[in-house]
C-alpha cells in the first residue's frame, strides 16, 4: 500500500480524484493539503472536509495552504465557469464535521516526509505553491520523497486556461518552476494525456441510482462540469478526468507511458505558464505522453461510487 498526501484545490475533478483514491486499496491517504486555484484556499479546505465526511473518512486531516503565490502575489480569480461559485459546481453537502488543522500545509508536507522517509508519494492536483514552499524551507525532503505525481502542464498540446498554459501551472508558474528545478522526482500527468480520459453523462446518471449523499453530490458536481465542457465546446463527449488520472498513475503506472524530460516553465509574457519539455536521459520529470484511456476510465468507474 502506498502512503499518499494529496495537494488539492477542490474543485470538481479534485473531488473525483479523492473519492477514487479513498476507494482504492492500493492507497493509504495520510493527509490532504489545500491551495487556491479552482477556488480559494478556504473554500477548497471546506469542500475537501465535506467530501471526506460524505465518504465516511472524517478522520483524514486537512491542512490549509497559504492564500498567496510562491512569488508573494494575490491568487488569480477562481475559475467559477468550470467549478462554480463554491468550487464544487454548487453541489450542497452538510456542514463540515472536522476543523482544518492549525499546522500549515508546507510544514505538514515536511513533517510527513520525515516521518515516512522514502515512503510517501505526493499527488498534487493543483498549483505547486505548497510543495515549493516546503522544498524551499527544507531542501532535504527532495531526497526523502518517493515520487511527486503532478496533474499539470501540456507539453505537446495546447493549454486550457490560455492557448499555451495549463491551469495548475498558470496559477503559480514560479512555484512549478521551483519544483521542477529542485530535482524532486516528478511524474507529470498533463493535458497531453488527461484530455483523452473522458467521462460521459450516462455514467453520472448511473451514480444517481446509488442514491447516497456522496453519490448524489458527485453526480450534481460532475453534471455541472460536463455542462461547462459542453458550453465551451458543443462537440464535447464528456468532461476530462484530469485529477483522477494522477491517482490512476499512482495505482497502476501502466495506464500511461512516459519519457524522461527536463521541463522549463515560461515565467513571463504571452506564453506565461507554458511547460516546455526537452527529452533527455538526465531529466527528472517523467512526462506522460500516452494513456490507455479506455482501461483507465473503466477502472475509475468501477471504483468511484
Ligand atoms: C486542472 O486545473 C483545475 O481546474 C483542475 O482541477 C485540474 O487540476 C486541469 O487543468
Ligand atoms: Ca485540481
Amino acid at each position: 500500500m502506498k502512503n499518499i498526501i494529496f495537494d488539492v484545490d477542490t474543485g470538481i475533478d479534485d473531488a473525483l480524484a479523492i473519492g477514487y483514491a479513498m476507494h482504492s486499496p492500493e492507497i493509504h491517504v495520510l493527509g490532504i493539503t489545500t491551495t487556491f486555484g479552482n477556488t480559494s484556499v478556504e473554500e477548497a479546505t471546506r469542500n475537501t472536509i465535506q467530501l471526506l465526511d460524505a465518504l465516511g473518512e472524517s478522520s483524514v486531516p486537512v491542512y490549509p495552504g497559504v492564500e498567496e503565490t510562491f512569488a508573494g502575489h494575490e491568487p488569480l480569480e477562481k475559475t467559477t465557469w468550470i467549478h462554480g461559485q463554491n468550487g464544487i459546481g454548487e453541489a450542497q453537502l452538510p456542514q463540515p464535521k472536522q476543523s482544518p488543522q492549525s499546522m500549515q500545509a508546507h510544514d505538514y508536507l515536511i513533517k510527513a516526509i520525515h516521518d515516512h522517509p522514502n515512503n510517501v508519494t505526493i499527488i498534487a492536483t493543483a498549483n505547486q505553491s505548497n510543495l515549493a514552499r516546503a522544498i524551499q524551507k527544507d531542501p532535504s525532503i527532495v531526497e526523502k520523497v518517493d515520487e511527486v505525481i503532478i496533474m499539470g502542464g501540456a507539453v505537446k498540446t495546447d493549454g486550457n486556461i490560455t492557448p499555451y498554459a495549463e491551469a495548475n501551472i498558470y496559477h503559480d508558474p514560479e512555484a512549478a518552476h521551483y519544483v521542477f528545478q529542485s530535482k524532486v522526482p516528478v511524474t507529470l500527468v498533463g493535458l497531453d494525456v488527461t484530455m483523452q480520459t473522458l467521462l460521459n453523462q450516462e455514467t453520472v446518471e448511473n451514480w444517481r441510482e446509488v442514491d447516497t449523499l456522496y453519490a448524489n453530490a458527485l453526480a450534481d458536481m460532475t453534471e455541472f462540469y460536463i455542462n461547462a465542457y459542453k458550453e465551451h465546446n458543443n462537440e464535447a463527449r464528456g468532461c476530462a478526468l484530469h485529477d483522477p488520472l494522477a491517482v490512476g498513475v499512482a495505482i497502476d503506472s501502466t495506464f500511461v507511458t512516459t519519457k524522461a524530460m527536463h521541463i522549463d516553465v515560461v515565467l513571463e509574457g504571452e506564453e506565461k505558464g507554458r511547460t516546455v519539455g526537452i527529452e533527455t536521459n538526465q531529466g527528472n520529470v517523467h512526462t506522460c505522453l500516452e494513456v490507455d484511456a479506455h482501461r483507465f476510465v473503466e477502472h475509475f468507474i468501477q471504483r468511484i461510487v
